[in-house]
C-alpha cells in the first residue's frame, strides 16, 4: 500500500498527516510506504512548519527528516491512494488525473466522518495545530483499519 498525502504548501498538514501515519503504521507492523506533497511549489526543499514539527513532537513523532516537494502527475500512477486535506487540494490534484483513476483521490476527512467531505482547517495563519493532530490521528486509525480488513 502506497499513500500520499497531499496540501497546499507540504508545511503544515500533510506533514504531520504523513507522520501520523507512519507512526501508526509502525506500531502495526504493516509494509506500507507513506509519503507527503503539496499542490503548489512554494515552499520546495523546506522543512515542515515549526508549529508541526513541535505538535507531532509533543505526541511522540519526528516530521524533522521531511523536505516540502511539489506533486507531480507521475504520483497518481505511484501511489494507490491519494489523500486531499481539503476541497481546494482536492480539485487541484483531480485536475492533474485527467487520464487516471480518479477513485484513489479522496478527501482525508471522509474516513472519519463518512461522505461529509470535510477540510482538515488550515492553520498556517489561524493556528490550531493540536486541533489538526487529533483530526488526522483519527481519520489514519479508520485509514488502517479499512486497508487491512478489506482483504
Ligand atoms: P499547508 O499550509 O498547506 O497545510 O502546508 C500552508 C502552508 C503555506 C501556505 C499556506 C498554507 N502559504 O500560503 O505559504
Amino acid at each position: 500500500m502506497k499513500v500520499l498525502m497531499v496540501c497546499l504548501g507540504n508545511i503544515c498538514r500533510s506533514p504531520l498527516a504523513e507522520g501520523i501515519l507512519k507512526k501508526q503504521v509502525q506500531d502495526k507492523g504493516l509494509d506500507w510506504e507513506v509519503d507527503s506533497a503539496g499542490t503548489s511549489g512554494w515552499h520546495i526543499g523546506e522543512l515542515p512548519d515549526q508549529r508541526s514539527i513541535a505538535t507531532a513532537k509533543e505526541h511522540g513523532i519526528d516530521i524533522t527528516e521531511q523536505r516540502s516537494r511539489q506533486l507531480k502527475a507521475v504520483d497518481l500512477e505511484e501511489f494507490d491512494l491519494i489523500l486531499a486535506m481539503d476541497t481546494s487540494n482536492y480539485n487541484d490534484i483531480r485536475r492533474l488525473t485527467d487520464t487516471e483513476d480518479s477513485t484513489k483521490v479522496k478527501m482525508i476527512l471522509n474516513f472519519a466522518y463518512p461522505k461529509e467531505n470535510r477540510s482538515v482547517p488550515d492553520p498556517y495563519y489561524e493556528g490550531g495545530f493540536e486541533g489538526v493532530f487529533q483530526l488526522l490521528d483519527k481519520a489514519c486509525g479508520k485509514i488502517i483499519e479499512e486497508y487491512t480488513t478489506k482483504g
